[in-house]
């Protein structure tokens, strides 16, 4: 298990996609990597319950006991450190990190996005903020991102993307459970063991998926 890379999962809420990320760990499907920890923003989150029930080590940062930004992300990197993580997955993550962060793990900070970036996305887009943008522009087609996280919100190297259908019926609601259900579910945990194996390569700015 030793040369397998660790892999810590920030969540701030009800932690599906980090479900996702447990089943798809239990069907054998994130080759080279295993989840070593999730850490929470808030003390409450169910994410933290769906952790326990994995059996994976669960941490609480609390982001109210920081009221600056630097200070919250210093302690995530101590506490990481601590961890030993390779890579750091944003999974429903409710805070932006810093540059001090984003250059710690430059390159391994992976986050999932309900939209097709640059659509729908930066400063003011998350959770169903997104799904109400989408549905006011009236677009036909929405979806999710998966892509490397840099001082840009929303900004870094794309990874994946899927395509999912609006419907004339949708409320930002619907929206949003049909992007995790056909979008997100799928592709973080794709990516995140692409990633382990080796099998991203960032050239330009651009990611490149090796064969
Ligand atoms: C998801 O749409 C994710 O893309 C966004 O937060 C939503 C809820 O995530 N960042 P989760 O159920 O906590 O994984």
């Amino acid at each position: 298990m030793s040369d397998q890379m660790r892999i810590a999962v920030l969540v701030s809420g009800g932690g599906t996609n980090l479900q996702a990320l447990i089943d798809a760990q239990a069907e054998r499907k994130i080759k080279n990597g295993f989840l070593c920890a999730v850490v929470s923003s808030k003390e409450d989150a169910f994410a933290l319950s769906r952790a326990r029930k994995a059996g994976i080590p669960e941490f609480i940062l609390a982001r109210k006991d920081y009221p600056i930004s630097r200070q919250y992300d210093e302690a995530l990197i101590r506490l990481l450190d601590k961890i030993g993580v390779d890579l750091v997955v944003l999974a429903g993550f409710m805070n932006v990190l810093g540059p001090d962060f984003c250059s710690k793990y430059k390159n391994r900070i992976i986050n999932v996005h309900p939209s097709l970036i640059p659509s729908f996305c930066g400063d003011g887009f998350y959770g169903l903020r997104v799904h109400k943008a989408a549905l006011s522009c009236g677009v036909k087609v929405t979806g999710a991102t998966v892509h490397f996280v840099n001082e840009v919100t929303d900004g870094g190297a794309i990874i994946l993307q899927k395509a999912v259908e609006v419907k004339d019926s949708d409320t930002p609601e619907s929206l949003q459970m049909r992007v995790m259900k056909e979008a997100e579910w799928e592709l973080l945990p794709k990516a995140v063991s692409l990633f382990c194996e080796g099998r991203l390569q960032i050239e330009d700015g651009h990611v490149r998926i090796l064969e």
